[in-house]
């Protein structure tokens, strides 16, 4: 079996940081988004991984994984991205007639994807779909299940059949390239994946909807991130390899080799990545300090630092600060400050 790792898209919902970078490269908890997915397909003994790219995302993508050796990756061009399906119609090549698992780049599974690997290779269907119920599906594709199997399937309903979602992790066998090559483009424009799944539906084939057993994270916004970066926090292995001198470190907290910590209070679950600095400062729960970032001064929580950040004599919380990115406040603390305020003069005070 084979992987097909999909990280083309323009994340456009993450913007800022991704008119820099593509999503799945962005850090949370200290990994590449990307670096998880390829964590799951080994765990699952997929070896032979697929990265589909685009001209922008491939060389940040390549550098992300570079390093992980355990996969053998091939990187597949997308050089105009038309939707999921349309992904998988780029890679027909090197995907010839294998049984593959398609993953979108920036999705997290808090227990990997043993479940629908394993149920594909026992019966053999057409396709089976990993579905997680939520509370509001309207942004997902949406299945019916059926005795174990899926019976209809819509992407991103207004009136939502039922409240399983399609997570994004789908095993397919070669029957799905017969579809897609028959596919035409949604009102929306693109080459559905949810529209190819129900063409096998349509061709009475069986498609088999597994639920996701923990959390799912599909990291399309902001917020999606703070909390996957949470929710990976608070599973993460604790432990001091770092320099720590004059601190207070708290439950939950990794400082790894190669991190300082200074004068400082860590109170988990945080992650102090190697090279990072925290003087005089707190870094409170649900915080990653990135590789080579720096907190002095400061206090920090509930926030994602990548790397070589700054954050010097300010005060955030659930705050993302991309590659380099410097919150700075040249005035010391405390925040107390005296002001004479001209009419009509406005100042904003965080
Ligand atoms: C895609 C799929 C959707 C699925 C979702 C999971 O949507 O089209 O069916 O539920 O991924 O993340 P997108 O997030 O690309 O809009």
């Amino acid at each position: 079996m084979k992987g097909l790792i999909l990280a083309a898209g323009h994340g456009t919902r993450l913007r800022p940081l991704t008119y820099t970078r593509p999503k799945p490269v962005i850090r949370v908890a200290g990994k590449p988004i990307i670096a998880y997915a390829v964590e799951n397909l080994l765990e699952a003994g997929i070896h032979e991984i697929g990265i589909v790219v685009s001209p922008k995302t491939e060389a940040p993508v390549k550098a992300a994984l570079n390093g992980e050796d355990r996969a053998h990756f091939s990187f597949i061009r997308q050089d105009d991205p038309q939707g999921l399906a349309h992904a998988v119609k780029v890679a027909r090549e090197w995907l010839g007639d294998d049984p593959f698992v398609m993953y979108l780049g920036d999705n997290l599974f808090e227990k990997g994807i043993l479940e629908p690997v394993r149920q594909f290779q026992k019966t053999r269907p057409a396709a089976a779909i990993a579905l997680v119920e939520v509370e509001d599906p309207r942004q997902f594709g949406v299945a019916v299940v059926e005795g174990g199997r899926i019976v209809r399937l819509v992407e991103k309903p207004k009136d939502p059949p039922s409240k399983l979602a399609v997570a994004g992790v789908y095993v397919f066998g070669p029957e799905i390239h017969e579809v897609i090559a028959e596919l035409r483009p949604s009102a929306r424009g693109e080459y559905e994946i949810t529209d190819a799944i129900q063409g096998l539906l349509d061709g009475g084939q069986t498609v088999l909807g597994i639920s996701v057993q923990g959390w799912w994270k599909d990291t399309g916004r902001p917020n999606d991130l703070l909390e996957a970066n949470r929710l990976l926090l608070a599973g993460l292995e604790s432990g001091v390899m770092g320099e720590v001198t004059g601190s207070e470190i708290g439950n939950g907290v990794r400082v790894e080799a190669g991190a300082t910590v200074r004068n400082a209070r860590v109170l988990g679950p945080a992650l102090i990545a190697a090279g990072a600095v925290v003087e005089d400062a707190y870094v409170g729960p649900y915080t990653s300090v990135g590789p080579g970032a720096v907190v002095r001064d400061a206090e920090v929580e509930d926030s994602i630092l990548e790397d070589e950040a700054l954050v010097e004599g300010v005060r955030l919380h659930g705050s993302i600060l991309g590659i380099g990115a410097k919150a700075i406040r040249h005035t010391a603390r405390p925040q107390t400050p005296k002001l004479i305020l001209g009419d009509l003069s406005t100042v904003e005070l965080p």
